[in-house]
């Protein structure tokens, strides 16, 4: 089978996603280690701090018989200036498949160029595909939810900045067909061409998608999912923008909108008393922490898919 990357959600059909969500429950449910990836070996790059991520992709190779090598940027000769597609090149001789969470998106753009195995993006500037595989996994367990079909009856409300996450939440929302509403400051919507790329793939789904500074568009809402204000890498430059944002944090008065039942996620690391009150992360802990539990099962499912 030829490579296939995952640097974006616009990788993936909904079919691919369906079969990815039908993996991760099985595997979740199951709880079997399996020896499917016995030999095989996933390089792991992380130009940036991650938790979640990098503990996920570790545990899932290793429960899946495979070992995964972390590649700390430090330490390899990209430091000294070598190309990235030497590095490709040569990393592809050894390795099954490699996961890179990289400051520019372009980066992990040239290494799936360059590499002869599946590159899989564990959070860029621009997106962040496989944080939202288990969101979905996510909100479909907690509204309990079985089909895509199903999954467009209810109103996702992503409020803060249109950030990687946000774009893959929108990414995901145009390509399943669902309803997604996308609240941010007026300065700090998402771009025309992420705009414009959403809209190509709603107008075939049929998702609702609306892009709004109006925070009251979250009214009814059934899943409310923030993320911080300040990203990897653009804490120094955008501090200045943090006021522009309070209107927009989920906090009991924004909760009092939304539909009974309606569950909060947030990818974490959060910052509590910014784009999340302490009250609500904690009153809501259960449905964040499923979530992040989530990534090792999405993971998984998404090593399955991919890796050769
Ligand atoms: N949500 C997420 O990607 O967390 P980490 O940065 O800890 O990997
Ligand atoms: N938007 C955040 C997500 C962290 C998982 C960041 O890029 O820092």
């Amino acid at each position: 089978m030829a490579k296939k990357d995952l640097l974006s959600i616009y990788d993936l059909t909904v079919e691919e996603i369906s079969v990815l969500l039908e993996e991760a429950f099985k595997l979740k449910s199951e709880k079997k280690y399996l020896d499917v990836f016995k030999g095989k070996t996933l390089g792991m790059i992380f130009e940036k701090p991650s938790t979640r991520t990098r503990v996920s992709f570790t545990v899932a190779m290793i429960q899946l018989g495979g070992a995964p090598i972390a590649l700390n940027p430090e330490n390899l000769q990209r430091k000294r200036g070598e190309s990235i597609h030497d590095t490709a090149v040569v990393l592809s001789s050894y390795l099954n498949g490699l996961v890179i969470r990289a400051f520019k998106h372009s980066d992990t753009e040239e290494f799936a160029k360059y590499s002869t195995i599946p590159v899989i993006n564990a959070l860029s500037d621009y997106e962040h595909p496989c944080q939202v595989v288990a969101d979905i996994m996510t909100v479909m367990e907690l509204h309990k939810i079985k089909t895509i079909k199903a999954l467009r009856e209810i109103k996702i409300v992503y409020t803060g900045d249109s950030n990687n996450v946000a774009n893959s939440l929108l990414a995901m929302a145009a390509v399943l067909g669902l309803n997604f509403t996308l609240i941010s400051p007026e300065q700090c919507l998402p771009k025309k061409y992420v705009r414009d790329k959403a809209s190509e793939y709603a107008l075939a789904s049929g998702a609702e998608i609306k892009i709004t500074s109006d925070i009251a568009e979250a009214e009814g809402a059934d899943v409310i999912y923030t993320d911080v204000w300040l990203s990897m890498g653009c804490e120094t430059e955008k501090k200045d923008r943090k006021k522009v944002f309070v209107p927009y944090q989920v906090n009991a008065g924004l909760l009092r909108k939304a539909s009974p039942g309606c569950i909060v996620l947030h990818c974490l690391p959060a910052v509590r008393g910014e784009e999340i009150t302490a009250e609500i992360i904690d009153k809501y802990e259960y449905s964040i922490f499923t979530q992040a539990e989530n990534r090792l099962h999405a993971q998984k499912a998404i090593l399955m898919r991919f890796l050769v």
